[in-house]
């Protein structure tokens, strides 16, 4: 099989390829590529593997020859997966492996805003770190605060363990259906999504993007959420609606906010947000660490392997593919 990979990957997931006798061309130049040279390139290819490149109908019409994409990413929601569905493409995923970095990273961005911490940074850039002031520069300590988990998943577990280890913080979370196991693990109690923007301290994002999640924290959900308390979004920019959390930052309705995902991504680099003393913004680094980023691509590896051997991809975003009829 004929293997097209968008960006540059982990040395991990490349060998897995070529230990299994696959034939790999990789995208080298540091843009997207545009939807035309994606299709132009994929004609050679049977599998697809995709980091960050989104996936849309047109391009899954004109590669309906594709036998798989495996894509480097837990996230899927850059994909036409319907589309791919119904062309009868299997679309694989790489989850688990990157919940540990994820929940890192919103624990940084939560300790960031709390302390105002990538602020003072710049004032110490900018030459202005002068003299002493005892009720200057003042943040918000996090012992016995109540975390809020917006979609208490794998990520949402992880990132609940190191509040609670770290904090003794109070765990309530809003989910589609109930986690017994993160309930048994952490004592978390299952809420409604009103009572989590009324009773958390900080609330964390961690669900996927979807059309009911899409928007979910607007001008609305801000204004209930505790005066005082941070909202973290380390899941997808869309889920925030930014004008809404600029205004809700503010006026003071929140108090802060972290955040490893925006809309759109990048971030323009003149972006208000980027100036506010409690907020932290990063560049979606969320599963950027040497041991996740090589565990991502030996998933996509493994996805795009077990289909050249004639098997289901074991990460499979899209089971009705093999369903049959
Ligand atoms: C994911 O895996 O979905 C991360 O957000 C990286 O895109």
């Amino acid at each position: 099989m004929n293997v097209f990979i968008t960006r540059v990957i982990p040395e991990s997931g490349l060998r897995l390829l070529e230990a299994a006798g696959l034939k790999i061309k990789q995208w080298t130049q540091q843009r997207n590529m545009t939807r035309e040279e994606l299709i132009a390139e994929c004609q050679w290819a049977d599998a697809l593997l995709s980091a960050g490149q989104r996936l849309d109908r047109d391009f899954l019409e004109a590669s309906a020859h594709l036998k798989v994409i495996a894509l480097h990413s837990v996230g899927y929601d850059n994909v036409a997966i319907e589309t791919a569905t119904r062309l009868k493409i299997p679309v694989g995923n790489t989850p688990g492996v990157l919940s540990g970095a994820t929940a890192d990273t919103a624990f940084l961005l939560m300790m960031a805003a709390a302390r105002n911490a990538f602020y003072m940074n710049r004032k110490i850039i900018n030459g202005e770190w002068d003299f002493f002031e005892p009720t200057a520069n003042l943040g918000k300590e996090l012992n016995g605060c109540t975390l809020g988990v917006f979609g208490l998943g794998k990520i949402g577990t992880e990132m609940a363990k190191r509040c609670a280890g770290a904090f003794g913080m109070k765990i309530i979370y809003h989910n589609r259906s109930r986690n017994e196991e993160a309930e048994n693990l952490l004592d978390a109690e299952l809420v409604s999504f009103e009572e989590l923007l009324a009773q958390s301290d900080v609330l964390t994002v961690h669900t996927a993007l979807t059309a009911e999640t899409e928007g979910k924290f607007n001008r609305t959900a801000f204004k209930q959420m505790k005066p005082g308390s941070i909202f973290i979004n380390t899941a997808r920019g869309s889920i925030h609606n930014e004008a809404d959390l600029m205004e809700a930052l503010e006026s003071k309705t929140i108090w802060g906010a972290g955040l490893d995902v925006t809309n759109p991504e990048p971030m323009h680099p003149d972006n208000r947000l980027l100036f506010m003393p409690n907020v932290a913004v990063l560049p979606h680094i969320g599963s950027a660490t040497e041991g996740t980023r090589n565990a991502m691509a030996r998933l996509a590896a493994e996805n795009i392997i077990a289909v050249s051997k004639g098997e289901k991809p074991p990460f499979l975003v899209n089971p009705e593919v093999y369903k049959e009829g």
